[in-house]
């Protein structure tokens, strides 16, 4: 090996009193939809909330298949929602909650992969980074600045 190409990433650590008024919002949001999913196959309930930078905010849950691969994680429902409907509104940050369904506590959820190059083609779109926050067992909150910290080395450009 002549060469090593190396890329840093971290996640910050919040705990609640350290929250932003929007973060309690966007994690009661979360918190609140999660326990409508329709996870009937693997009983891992996961809300996501979305705060576009016209203010609004949005919530979603999973909502799975009999044909596992046809379900659709929260992240992905919450963004195509939001963005469907406001094409011209950033993404600023989105905030995931997970339980499996009768456990005592939270379950900390990345994004899976199909999420993590969802959330990049907004970055991508809106030449930003969206924030990811993800609620931890131990009730903080864990951050990623851009999707490029769980995606390095992430494919965003056909003609690079
Ligand atoms: N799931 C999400 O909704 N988001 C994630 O980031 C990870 C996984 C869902 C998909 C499936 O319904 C269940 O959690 C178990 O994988």
């Amino acid at each position: 090996m002549r060469q090593k190409i190396e890329m840093k990433v971290f996640l910050e650590v919040y705990p609640p009193h350290e929250w932003s008024d929007q973060d309690r919002v966007l994690t009661e949001m979360a918190k609140e939809i999660m326990h409508k999913a329709h996870a009937p196959y693997s009983d891992f309930l996961v809300g996501a909330a979305l705060l576009l930078d016209n203010g609004k905010m949005f919530a979603a849950n999973n909502q799975e298949n009999v044909s596992f691969p046809v379900g659709v994680c929260a992240e992905r429902a919450v963004l195509s929602y939001a963005i469907g409907n406001f094409p011209e509104s950033r993404p600023v940050k989105i905030i995931i909650v997970a339980k499996k369904r009768e456990a005592g506590r939270y379950a900390t959820v990345t994004p899976c992969g199909l999420c993590r190059q969802t959330i990049n083609e907004y970055e991508v779109k809106f030449d930003a980074p969206i924030q990811i926050m993800m609620l931890s067992p131990n009730g903080d909150l864990l951050l990623a600045q851009s999707i490029e910290a769980l995606l390095p080395f992430r494919f965003n450009d056909l003609n690079a």
